[in-house]
């Protein structure tokens, strides 16, 4: 099997890579990625001497390099986007760029040459906030996203399921919440408070900080897109999660200050981001009932041991750090 994987130097891209390879050693991965400021061939270095994988820097909106990668290809695996709300309300455009015109530009390709499978990795962003107390999103969840990252996600869901209509593209969706794990961008919330305690800096939290999310390691996530990819129904959204329990943004910032063994005086409450959607969760019956996923990874371990990672991989994010608290100077997040 020949897989294009997109977006391949980011968090969940690479995660995916490094499993993929391990379980199928026999199938081929092109991995093209822009190198943005979120791309990091540092998070490729275990693998990228491997045979079976090769590396192509460019941009999913270059319509003859797409071509050219997809002739090659049995599956698209597309993770390429912009992925952070807080830079998409300082410059939309580019999200609009390569999450919707990108991803127009490999559904024509993939089309073009009838690849066997087109899986976009989605977020549940698209569905906006729910309360703090209430229901879950399910897959019937009208969408409704609220920050211009949400509103370019849900363009490339809306193209990706009208290509599957339309032309018959043999798509699949996952639509997943928060993943945290290794490799993740300092500019996130867990990885930031992280290195932020591990460089002597507070811990900034967002407005109140009951802000709630529902937290997926990552490896939870690529083995769902897996499954979907082997035994998902073309056409078919899946919606991965992975809490068991609800807790908030301050809740977190304490369990990491006690496993680091800290005080409570490290959190710094910090100016709100705008339109800040209060409560992801998310309701994941319908993969766990039809392909059996379900999460491994719990949070309190897991969590210890994302802490421990970033502890021991200072040479991977000290380079990353300084970019991703420029962004924040601006935000005025600091
Ligand atoms: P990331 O920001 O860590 O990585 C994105 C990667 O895409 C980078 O390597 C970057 O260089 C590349 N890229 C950006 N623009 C490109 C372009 N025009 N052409 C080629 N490559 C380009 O993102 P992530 O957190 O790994 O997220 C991956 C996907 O999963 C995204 O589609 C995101 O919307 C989705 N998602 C993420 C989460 C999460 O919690 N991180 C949750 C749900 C869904
Ligand atoms: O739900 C899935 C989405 O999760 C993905 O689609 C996005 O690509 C991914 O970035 C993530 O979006 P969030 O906006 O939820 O993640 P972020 O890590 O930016 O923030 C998580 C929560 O923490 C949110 O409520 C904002 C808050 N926060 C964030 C940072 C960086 C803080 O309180 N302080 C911070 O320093």
């Amino acid at each position: 099997m020949r897989l294009l994987v997109t977006g391949g130097c980011g968090f969940i891209g690479s995660n995916f890579i490094r499993y993929w390879l391990k379980k199928y050693p026999d199938h081929q991965i092109v991995n093209l990625d822009k190198l943005t400021y979120a791309g990091h061939l540092s998070s490729t270095f275990d693998f990228s001497k491997q045979k079976n994988y090769r590396f192509v820097k460019g941009d999913i909106c270059n319509r003859k390099l797409v071509n050219d990668l997809i002739k090659e290809t049995d599956i698209v695996v597309h993770f390429a986007a912009e992925s952070h709300v807080d830079r998409s309300i300082l410059d939309p455009l580019v999200f609009v760029k390569t999450n919707v015109l990108g991803t127009q530009n490999l559904l024509d390709a993939a089309l073009k040459h009838k690849i066997k499978r087109f899986h976009l990795v989605s977020t549940d962003e698209v569905f906006g906030e729910l309360p703090l107390h209430g229901g879950k999103f399910t897959e019937q969840t009208p969408y409704n996203p609220r920050s211009p990252y949400a509103a370019s996600k849900a363009a490339a869901d809306h193209l990706a399921r009208a290509y599957f209509y339309t032309y018959g593209l043999p798509v699949t969706i996952t639509n997943t919440s928060n993943n945290y794990g290794p490799y993740q961008d300092t500019e996130k919330f867990i990885p930031r408070m992280i290195t932020n305690l591990l460089t002597g800096e507070n811990i900034k939290i967002y407005g109140d900080g009951k802000y709630v999310r529902d937290w997926l390691y990552v490896e939870d996530h690529v083995r769902a897109i897996d499954l979907v990819i082997k035994s998902g129904e073309e056409g078919e959204t899946y919606l991965v999660g992975g809490s068991d329990r609800e807790i908030n943004n301050l809740e977190i910032a304490k369990i990491i200050l006690r496993i680091m063994n800290l005080p409570d005086s490290k959190i710094q409450f910090v100016k709100d981001r705008p339109g800040h959607d209060r409560r992801y969760a998310i309701d994941s019956s319908k993969i766990r009932k039809q392909l059996n996923w379900e999460p491994l990874f719990s949070f309190d371990d897991y969590i210890a041991k994302t802490i421990d990672w970033y502890e021991k991989n200072r040479w991977w994010w000290e380079p990353i750090k300084k970019k991703s608290e420029k962004l924040y100077k601006k935000t005025m997040q600091i």
